[in-house]
């Protein structure tokens, strides 16, 4: 973990060393002040020479001046070594999520993976800056101190000795106390994120469904749950001041009182006196420092591990060496097939799937919640590697093929899509950067999309909001449809991707795509019985298997559960909209 953020540290490195080295120097100055002050009282006013005074008085403002100067570099350095590696680390596991496959997505969840880039982050620059300024600050004045006390005086040095030790027996106990809460504290930080982005995400969701009560419930639970180890971390950090008072001013007692009596029989002078009350202050001062670096250094590494996760990360899927990087046709083949989300889990979403498809078919999927028909889809473009058997495409297992080849040639309308914020142009042009307005006109076409994009009120050049929030469910289906056509793909998925769409309008999509792209193969996963009954042939998914693969006449003549499904929605009507159910899933 040390070794992957140490390497984020990178153009910063000279500030990063610098930056102890000037605080070294600032210490220095800071050590020697008393000292200074020592000899100011006692050769110039102890001793009534006034040229002295002024002597040794301009030396400490030079020295106060220079100290003060080495304090402001150090500061500036330390935080502009800190805050590049909090850009490097930042660059770094974004660069790393841009690799991730979709199991890595999973396996590190999407809210996850944003506080990690955010507070995790953000901990570990308060961290590395603290560290750069105090780590060398404390223990060095703590050293210095105590030499400049021993050189003033060895045996009333020994009193503080004494307190110091008692002391940092006491504040380290407290300390690892804390370090234990704060552990505790980043997971639940974890539970907040997790709560405020589901809900922020699905807000309509939550209000269509009137769970706001509910939720406010959670969210305050892990909100006050937040609080109460906050407390008690902070209760117990409360302690440290009392005991470090009650330990300072006693050595201030002892010292006045031994150092009276050696004053008074000539052991010791005022001046060294007064310069060895600023060293126990100094030493009591950086004993403290140096538990706040006990605490940083806690709370980070559980934020510094957090984030090694990410940069250290080995996408389970990658480029195969000598990949193939065209693709001859969109055959599809299914060949024993059984695949689970986790691997090793047991838990198959998919079993035994053998299909084989011919290029330019177009081929509808049909099943329940849950039977596995997006699972199907997702091993075609290879989000997912199989757990047995193989997926070929064009004639050639899909691990075989450049992925950036496969999936350009492989367009998957996910069911849960994203429009970006832009204009619709831009959204388009996600699917191919060089398309032309009329290539991209032509495919609002083919989606049924142009017709409702010429209406509005910038055509082409309408802003789409953050998320889509100002097209309809269906419309916003036709544009990622448009989107995924630009790419101009062998193989085309449609995951639910009409189920917001009026039949009618479902039925024109699927009509221009048989005449305008005869050649490409087409999957569509529908859970409209009209939605796949005119392709050519039709896959019945039940509970991860296949139960039937057939057109949808002899469907009707054999398969019991295609039957069933049809009865069902003709009881109906034929045509039910499943956008309420599915966002729900979602
Ligand atoms: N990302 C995922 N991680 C773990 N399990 C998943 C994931 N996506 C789907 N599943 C599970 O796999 C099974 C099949 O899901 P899916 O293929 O999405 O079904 P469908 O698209 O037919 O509704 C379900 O039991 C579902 O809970
Ligand atoms: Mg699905």
């Amino acid at each position: 973990m040390i070794k992957t953020l140490a390497k984020q540290i990178g153009q910063y490195k000279w500030a990063s060393i610098l930056t102890p080295v000037v605080t070294g120097l600032e210490v220095v100055m800071e050590v020697l002040i008393p000292y200074v002050t020592a000899m100011l009282i006692d050769r110039g006013i102890t001793a009534g020479d006034m040229p002295s005074v002024y002597r040794y008085g301009l030396i400490m403002l030079g020295m106060a001046l220079l100290s003060l100067g080495f304090g402001i570099a150090a500061g500036q350095l330390a935080s502009y070594a800190s805050s590049g590696f909090a850009a490097n680390l930042r660059n770094a596991m974004y660069r790393n999520i841009q690799r991730f496959s979709f199991g890595d997505i999973d396996k590190f969840s999407t809210s996850g993976l944003v506080t990690r880039m955010t507070t995790d982050v953000t901990n570990l620059q308060n961290a590395y800056q603290q560290i750069l300024r105090i780590t060398v600050r404390a223990p060095l004045r703590m050293v210095f101190s105590v030499v400049m006390c021993f050189v003033i005086d060895a045996k009333l040095s020994l009193i503080f000795i004494v307190a110091l030790v008692v002391l940092s027996a006491v504040v380290f106990t407290i300390i690892r106390k804390v370090a234990g809460v704060f552990t505790q504290v980043f997971k639940q930080y974890d539970e907040l994120n997790a709560s405020v982005r589901e809900n922020v995400v699905g807000i309509r969701v939550v209000k269509a469904f009137v769970r706001e009560d509910f939720e406010k419930e959670k969210f305050g639970r892990a909100a006050y749950g937040l609080y109460r180890l906050y407390v008690k971390a902070e209760s117990l950090m409360a302690l440290n001041h009392p005991v470090m008072n009650l330990v300072t001013y006693g050595c201030i007692i002892a010292l006045s009182w031994w150092g009276a009596h050696y004053v008074v029989a000539g052991e010791v002078t005022t001046g060294e006196l007064t310069s060895l009350f600023t060293y126990v202050m100094s030493i009591l001062m950086s004993l403290m420092m140096l538990t706040m670096i006990f605490v940083m250094l806690t709370m980070s590494a559980a934020s510094g591990k957090r984030v090694a996760e990410i940069i250290d990360e080995e996408p389970d899927i990658v480029n195969p060496e000598r990949a193939i990087s065209e693709l001859a046709d969109g055959s599809i083949r299914f060949e024993g097939v059984s695949f689970a989300y986790k691997e090793g889990s047991g838990d198959y979403a998919l079993s035994d799937v053998t299909l084989d498809i011919h290029s330019g078919e177009t081929i509808g999927i049909i099943g329940g919640t849950g039977s596995g028909k997006s699972s199907v889809v997702s091993l075609v473009s290879r989000l997912y590697d199989t757990s047995r058997g193989t997926v070929s495409v064009g004639g050639h297992d899909v691990r075989d093929y450049d992925l950036t080849t496969l999936r350009e040639n492989v367009a998957v309308v996910l069911q849960k899509n994203t429009l970006f914020s832009g204009t619709v142009l831009d959204n388009l042009r996600w699917g191919n950067p060089e398309a032309t307005l009329e290539e991209c006109r032509a495919a609002c076409k083919l989606a049924c999309a142009d017709e409702f994009i010429s209406e509005m009120p910038d055509g082409y050049e309408t802003r789409i909001e953050q998320g889509g929030t100002n097209v309809s469910g269906g419309q916003k289906q036709r544009l990622c449809i448009a989107r995924a056509l630009l790419k101009k793909p062998r193989v085309l998925v449609l995951d639910d991707s009409t189920s917001a769409c009026d039949t009618a309008t479902d039925a024109r999509i699927q009509r221009a795509f048989r005449e305008e792209i005869p050649d490409t193969t087409k999957l569509i996963i529908a859970q409209r019985i009209s939605s796949v009954k005119n392709c050519d042939r039709i896959v019945v998914m039940d509970s991860g298997r296949v139960c039937g693969f057939d057109t949808h006449e002899n469907l009707l003549k054999s398969n019991a559960i295609y039957k069933e499904i049809v009865a069902l929605q003709s009881d109906e009507g034929g045509d039910f909209d499943h956008s309420g159910r599915k966002e729900v899933k979602a």
